[in-house]
């Protein structure tokens, strides 16, 4: 491959923000890998371990969960936080600087906010008891306790990270926390409870007693002695990133992506905090109008989505719904059962394993087959709604031998009439252009596609924009012209010279 003569400009930029503008996977992490060169301080300011950002550099593979992708590149000199908006599981977190230290990389420079918010064993353990028991709003989560860790911390039933330093005041809290957890937990098969109590997640049964589901003294020692481990990084970063505006280039790192977000995505199927640009300004200690840059991430041209929810653009359909949320497929299963699929096969079901295995969409959390479809621009035209238009396209190099490429441009709705408030209504047979994300809207909309040639070739020698087929600025320039956004830059692989700047 050429070497790439042009780079982005980023005179007067000082803070940038990556995140996504889909349902999360997009390859952030690539993007805040190459960006980290230019950061000085590097902020997580979301979500928490359901994320995981897979980074490949110097032939090294790491995939993090709570410290930022940044922390690979000159970690000595750079600062990763961990900011006020992340909810954190000590144990993830501990096993992640012990993969840092086995790979010879260090984290002095890490930080971590004393307000961020502590996930505890309860949490985790209420988080799946809703996914394993029917009718009680199952709508495929990480099972790492977001949701009710965020909900905690809302409802005042919380713990900090800042709690772990303080022995006396850490129990106290602790126990009115559990306290209340049993009380919560009490209508729930005790079976079941113990079941998941001994998964590895939750220290194999450390954290269990079989009278009162909660081993207390097993709890705080364990959480104490991760508070010792962590204490020298904790700290209050709000302040301290506050303080480093206009002084340092700060890079903010996105989490999952505006279509899960609380706030903004397909509810009741999102994630539990505000994972658009401005939830993860104020994550980081910071307002919207301290960012200089918001970059959004596309996939160039297709989506995916793991867990429940609706998808209109979805290849494959229900079956293919069924089959990724099954909870039993990985990337090896799904290879022994299909075979080698082929993209150009007339069955959609196939087209959507075969654009899985080409795109390797297997969740670095949790190894689930993440459910694929086109790209869905009314969805993209509702997130430009509340976003800035920079984007960055990403893994175009996976369509490469697709026949055609579909985009999804406008939705017919089949449902029945919705009110929108009292001035609204969509009535079936409507034309929609710009999204709905509540759930029960989605789900009767279906695709209006667009179809384009594919480029059918290899893209491993463009390093210009120019040097992309036709085909294939042809899809950008129908999504430029119908959404008016501003591609910035293209990536054709997942290694960092593989980056087109437009
Ligand atoms: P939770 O964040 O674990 O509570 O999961 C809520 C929903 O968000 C589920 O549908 C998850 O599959 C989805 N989700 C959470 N984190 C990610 C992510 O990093 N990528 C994609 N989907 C995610």
């Amino acid at each position: 491959m050429k070497e790439n003569r042009k780079q982005m400009s980023l005179d007067n930029v000082s803070t940038i923000l990556i995140n996504c503008r889909q349902w999360g996977d997009t390859g952030k992490g690539k993007f805040v890998d190459i960006l980290a060169d230019w950061a000085d301080i590097i902020v997580r300011g979301t979500g928490g371990d359901n994320a995981g950002h897979t980074i490949c550099c110097d032939e090294k593979e790491l995939v993090t969960h709570l410290i930022p992708s940044g922390i690979l590149r000159d970690s000595e000199n750079k600062i990763n936080i961990i900011g006020s908006g992340v909810v954190l599981y000590p144990r993830t977190l501990i096993l992640e600087m012990k993969q840092l230290r086995d790979q010879g990389l260090t984290y002095n420079n890490l930080k971590i906010a004393l307000n961020a918010k502590l996930i505890t064993p309860a949490e985790i353990l209420l988080d799946r008891i809703k996914e394993s028991v029917a009718g009680i709003g199952k709508i495929g989560s990480t099972g790492k306790g977001i949701g009710p860790a965020y909900a905690d911390f809302v409802s005042r039933q919380g713990l900090l990270v800042n709690d772990l330093l303080n022995p006396i005041f850490f129990e106290e809290k602790m126990k009115k926390h559990l306290d209340h957890q049993k009380r919560v937990l009490l209508n729930y098969d005790h079976k079941l409870i113990k079941e998941i109590m001994m998964h590895q997640h939750l220290e194999c049964g450390l954290y269990y007693d079989a009278e009162s589901i909660f081993n207390f003294d097993a709890i705080c020692d364990k959480y104490l002695e991760y508070g010792r481990e962590l204490k020298p990084y904790i700290t209050d970063t709000d302040f301290f990133v506050k303080s480093q505006l206009g002084l340092k280039k700060i890079l903010g790192e996105g989490a999952q992506g505006d279509l899960l977000s609380i706030k903004h995505g397909s509810y009741p199927y999102v994630t539990s905090s505000d994972c658009s640009a401005a939830g993860l300004a104020e994550g980081m200690g910071l307002e919207k109008k301290d960012i200089n840059l918001s970059l959004g991430i596309v996939k160039g041209f297709y989506m995916t989505r793991v867990g429940h929810g609706p998808f209109p653009t979805e290849l494959g359909g229900e079956k293919s719904e069924q089959v990724c949320n099954s909870g039993f497929m990985n990337s090896n299963q799904e290879f022994l059962l299909y075979g080698k699929a082929s993209i150009n096969d007339p069955d959609e079901f196939t087209q959507s394993v075969a654009l899985r295995q080409a795109g390797k969409e297997y969740g670095a959390t949790t190894g689930r087959p993440r459910r694929v479809g086109w790209l869905d621009l009314p969805l993209l035209r509702y997130t430009l709604g509340f976003n800035e238009k920079d984007i960055i396209f990403t893994k175009l190099d996976v369509l490469n031998d697709f026949d055609t490429i579909k985009v999804c441009n406008e939705y017919v709705y089949e449902g029945p009439t919705y009110h929108l408030g009292s001035e609204h209504q969509i009535k079936k047979g409507d034309h929609i252009r710009v999204a709905l994300p509540a759930a029960e809207v989605l789900r009767w909309c279906k695709p209006v596609y667009t179809v384009f040639p594919g480029w059918k070739c290899d893209l491993s020698d463009c390093s210009e924009y120019e040097d992309l087929p036709q085909e294939l600025r042809d899809v950008i320039d129908f999504i430029v012209r119908e959404t008016q956004i501003r591609p910035r830059i293209i990536s054709i692989g997942a290694d960092r010279n593989q980056t087109i700047y437009v």
